[in-house]
């Protein structure tokens, strides 16, 4: 596979996969997710049973491209929701368990990719957080759902009401992550735990998988399909542009509440 965004490594029967724009903070945009949905099939086409997923460099993900959301209208905004929800659906519904490294920031879209995940690991030195309300946004890839049935809804409003971000300990309290590790520990323990489960019976684990989503914890496409609508409609009022310009502009945003 030519590769763009990630580097892929398939083991035996388990597979790292790292996003390779450390510069960037690996940040996620249109083809970022593309590529991880056309990479969703490779894993799928190989019968991989679990996927590390990490983050080069001192990023996980900074989330979802501020400065590409900052050009959307309400449409494509509501459509670069609804791509996102679907390549992380994709994660929710594959067959393979995903096993999140999270090295460092994960927030916006990057913690929300970690949410899409199975297991979660994390760093001494991750920082997670859902900041989008300062952004005069919202989460728009499967935040608003996936966060709530993860650490309950009372935390989860805390945090995508207020943007704050929260460290790894703060995670681990509110059962977002399993385990906080020592940063160079973090990827050998994963690869570890991926081996682990390659040993496993491959349909069985995903068996597993699908029943634990069936218990009322999953998310569906439906879920993802009226978040996205909510969020397109953050840019069709004047402090969603505002809040985006203003982090483009390198400046406090101006909220009206209009
Ligand atoms: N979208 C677009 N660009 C982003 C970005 C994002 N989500 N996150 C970071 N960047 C850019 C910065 O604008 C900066 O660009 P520049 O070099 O052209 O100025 C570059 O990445 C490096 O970021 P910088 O802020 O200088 O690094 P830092 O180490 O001081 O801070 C963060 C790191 C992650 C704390 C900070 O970049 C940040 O708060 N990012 C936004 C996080 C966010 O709100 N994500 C949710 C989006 S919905």
């Amino acid at each position: 596979m030519n590769l763009q965004c990630f580097n892929l490594e398939i083991q035996d029967g388990w597979a790292l996969l790292e996003m390779a724009r450390p510069e960037k903070l690996n940040v996620l945009d249109g083809n970022v997710l593309r590529e991880l949905e056309s990479i969703l099939e490779t894993l799928k086409a190989q019968k991989v049973k679990a996927v590390v997923l990490t983050g080069q460099g001192k990023a996980f993900a900074a989330g979802a491209d501020v400065a590409a959301m900052a050009e959307m209208d309400c449409h494509e905004a509501t459509l670069f929701s609804a791509l996102g929800n679907r390549v992380f659906q994709g994660i929710e519904d594959h067959p393979a368990v995903f096993i999140a490294a999270v090295n460092g920031y994960a927030l916006g879209g990057g913690c929300e990719l970690a949410l899409a995940c199975d297991l979660r690991i994390a760093s001494e030195q991750a920082t997670f957080g859902q900041p989008e309300i300062n952004l005069g946004i919202i989460p728009g890839f499967g935040g608003t759902q996936r966060l709530p049935r993860i650490v309950g809804t009372a935390r989860a409003k805390e945090w995508i009401f207020t943007g704050k971000r929260f460290s790894a300990q703060e995670a681990l309290n509110a059962g977002l992550v399993s385990r906080v590790l020592p940063p160079e520990q973090l990827v050998p323990e994963a690869r570890t735990l991926a081996e682990e489960l390659a040993k496993k019976s491959g349909p069985i684990l995903s068996l597993a998988k699908q029943a634990i989503a069936a218990s009322g914890t999953g998310v569906s496409s439906r879920h993802g399909e009226q978040e996205a609508e909510y969020f397109g409609k953050c840019l069709d009022t004047e402090d969603g542009p505002e809040g985006l310009k203003a982090f483009v502009e390198k400046r406090v945003p101006v909220f009206n509440d209009r």
